[in-house]
């Protein structure tokens, strides 16, 4: 989750996704995203509305998740549930379910899904998507750009996460893997200054108040534009596997793999 579009949410989900699928787990990854950026990270077409992640949340949904699998020259563990057009129908579809924002905690709970992880890719922003999505998660991720605005809106990203976790009596809430800075620009001087460990002002220090872990840096590298070109849909740890940028997802996939 963010609480901005752009920061890389996408990216970070499809190289995840692929490292875990790699390493055996049976991975699917749902994305929520009316803009559906996961195409480009693996050379589909446009999924049919029908198709498409706005199902689950339609009156009659039955339990047949739109699952497609994805890099199967790669992995056979990695599959998707695309986004698209079709979510901007999803908050009415929320609007007329009684019980809201448990709508996806209702649906995974009846129609289980039989995977060793889930991923949620959502749209920037908070509602309505992250309001539904607590209820059904059990850890959550937040990318976030190291710039100066960081501290802040990290802080309003823990408002808003811990007052809707009371809101909707969550017990007990999803846990907040960590923050995860991912740098989209060449390296400048106020990355690190806002990465610093020792400065009580930056994005560390922040976290650690809160007891919220901030991970490491996920480095720019042009490797993870070139692999939003459609026509390679592959993540960079397959035709880039060297690619020192890769080396950010490391304590992350340990964190994930550590709640399994
Ligand atoms: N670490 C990075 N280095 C360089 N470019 C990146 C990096 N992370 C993401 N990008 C690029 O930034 C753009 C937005 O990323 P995306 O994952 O779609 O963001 P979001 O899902 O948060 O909207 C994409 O073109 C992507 O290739
Ligand atoms: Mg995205």
């Amino acid at each position: 989750m963010s609480n901005s579009g752009g920061v890389g949410k996408t990216t970070i989900a499809a190289h995840l996704a692929y490292s875990l699928a790699k390493k055996g787990y049976k991975t699917l990854v749902i994305e929520l995203d009316q803009q559906d950026s996961f195409r480009l990270s693996t050379g589909l077409g446009i999924a049919d509305p029908e198709r498409s992640a706005a199902k689950i949340f339609q009156p009659d949904f039955k339990g047949d998740y739109p699952i497609v699998q994805i890099w199967q020259d790669h992995t056979e563990n990695a599959f998707l549930i695309q986004g698209g057009a079709a979510l901007r129908e999803t908050p009415r579809a929320i609007e007329g379910y009684k019980r809201r924002y448990y709508i996806l905690q209702d649906r995974l709970k009846k129609f289980p899904l039989d995977f060793d992880v889930i991923l949620i890719d959502t749209p920037g922003g908070l509602e309505p998507f992250g309001t539904v999505i607590l209820p059904a998660i059990t850890h959550l991720i937040v990318v976030v750009e190291p710039d100066f605005k960081a501290t802040t809106s990290g802080g309003l990203f823990l408002e808003w996460f811990y007052s809707n976790a009371i809101d909707l009596d969550l017990d007990p809430p999803p846990q907040i893997l960590g923050f995860l800075p991912n740098t989209r620009q060449p390296e400048i001087a106020a990355h690190a200054k806002i990465l610093d460990k020792e400065n009580p002002n930056a994005l560390p220090a922040i976290l650690q108040e809160h007891e919220t872990r901030c991970f490491p840096q996920i480095k720019f590298s042009a490797e993870f534009v070139n692999a939003s070109d459609p026509s390679v849909g592959l993540p960079v740890f397959v035709y880039r596997p060297k690619a020192p940028a890769l080396k950010g997802f490391t304590p992350v996939i340990q964190a994930i793999e550590e709640c399994l």
